[in-house]
Parts: structure tokens; sequence; C-alpha cells
């Protein structure tokens, strides 16, 4: 599904894309990569899309886990990991893969 153009999203934010029953976090890194999770944190559900993004990463807002955008996954000694969506950019618009 087509969610937005790329610069619709700013560099290091996300927007969320809502599906039946599930949030999607669509992130934009400072390097114009895109990433797509599940908008709920491994920990306790915080909303990643509100987190701060460095690098390919996400810090979640609420207990400070970082989960890493391109696995999905904690960074340890966290241990979790949240469901990633296949998304890319088409021109200028990112596409959304939905399992
Ligand atoms: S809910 Fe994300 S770190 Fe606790």
């Amino acid at each position: 599904m087509k969610v937005c153009r790329l610069d619709e999203i700013p560099q290091l934010g996300a927007r969320v894309v809502e599906t039946a029953g599930v949030d999607i976090a669509v992130f934009r890194t400072g390097d114009d990569a895109v990433f797509a999770v599940e908008d709920r944190c491994p920990h306790k559900g915080g909303p990643l899309s509100q987190g701060i993004v460095f690098g390919h990463s996400v810090t979640c807002p609420l207990h400070g886990w970082i989960i890493g955008l391109e696995t999905g996954e904690a960074c340890a000694p966290d241990q979790g990991c949240t469901r990633r969506l296949p998304v890319r950019v088409d021109g200028d618009e990112v596409m959304l893969g939905l399992a």
C-alpha cells in the first residue's frame, strides 16, 4: 500500500500507518533509508514512532530500549523483537508491504 511521499516523513522522524488492528511506524533515517516496524516496543508496548531515531535505530520513548530498525530487535542486554514489515521507496512514494 502507498503510505505517503518520502518528503512527507521528516528525516529522523516517523509516520504512523493504521492498519487493521495494528499501527505501523514508518521511519525515515538521516540517510533517507525507510524502515517499517509495528509501533509497539517489545518491552511494554511503547510507541516507537515517538522515539528518537539515530543511525538505523530508535530509542523507545518510555524506558529507553534501543530497537534496531533493520532487524526489529532490541539491543543487548535487552531482549525482544518487534515485527518488521517490508517497505520501499518507489520514485518518491513510500510503499508498505502488509504481510
Ligand atoms: S516500553 Fe519501550 S522501553 Fe519500555
